[in-house]
């Protein structure tokens, strides 16, 4: 892995998607920086960190993953930060598709953009935002936690890149080859609210629903299963968890 410090950037992965774009990334390259100024969460979102505190990093990698199987990649990149966190102690779980939850609370985002051509995933673009020594946050975001607010501990930026970099490729050049079917199960066992009944808002249907997750597809698609028993199938934009 190739590693690229910015002091400032609008965005790591805007920085990578525009290289890749160009060609002037041709190998695995991690990208991480002290400051972003236009940080991009997922759908409309934006990601906001303290200057010099927190993980904020990409992942440009060159996946050949088929796009039926695209959400292999989302799964490598929270299983491999989720069995990093673990080893230190600290008990994570997965909040579909991809956030890192501590007791109910964000600890880390992740967003993946790729570069398509045909039917297969020519390059991914991981981003990742871990919240490892802000102590305070903007009382506007919903519910963000920090490994510092967790452990007390300060931790070591550029350790934490590396580390979770290493691990994210190693995680998804083993599981590329291995079907779906078998990697799903340790996946959703560290899925938070996997197999609980919660409250659901699907979009097109006007009253909330109570269901649980039930299974996730290769694309990436969530199975809720609702306490009636009908069976949704719903991408990131068309389910909420309601009260999360
Ligand atoms: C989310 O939870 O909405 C995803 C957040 C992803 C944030 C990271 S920070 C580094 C990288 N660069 C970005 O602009 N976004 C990702």
């Amino acid at each position: 892995m190739k590693y690229i410090e910015l002091n400032e950037i609008d965005s790591t992965n805007a920085y990578i998607s525009e290289k890749l774009s160009a060609g002037e990334i041709t190998e695995p390259t991690t990208v991480y920086t002290a400051s972003q100024t236009k940080g991009k969460g997922m759908g409309q979102n934006i990601w906001v960190s303290n200057d010099n505190q927190n993980a904020l990093f990409s992942i440009a990698l060159f996946t050949e993953i088929k796009t039926e199987e695209i959400f292999k990649v989302s799964l490598a990149t929270s299983m491999a930060i989720f069995e990093f966190l673990k080893i230190k102690g600290i008990k994570t779980k997965i909040k579909w598709p991809n956030d890192i939850y501590y007791e109910g609370k964000k600890l880390g985002g992740i967003l993946i953009e790729n570069k398509l051509d045909g039917n297969m995933v020519k390059a991914s673009i991981i981003g990742v935002g871990i919240n490892l020594n802000q102590e305070k946050f903007p009382k506007w975001l919903p519910n963000p936690i920090s490994l510092k607010n967790i452990t007390g501990e300060t931790y070591d930026i550029k350790d934490f890149v590396i580390e979770i970099s290493e691990r994210v490729e190693k995680k998804l050049n083993e599981i590329k080859d291995i079907p779906f079917a078998d990697l799903r199960l340790d996946y959703l066992l560290n899925l938070y609210k996997f197999g609980e009944i919660a409250i659901w808002k699907i979009q097109g249907i006007k009253d909330e629903i109570s269901g649980s997750i039930v299974d996730v597809k290769p694309s990436g698609k969530i199975v809720v299963q609702a306490v009636s028993g009908q069976l949704c199938e719903c991408e990131v934009k068309q389910i909420k968890l309601v009260d999360d």
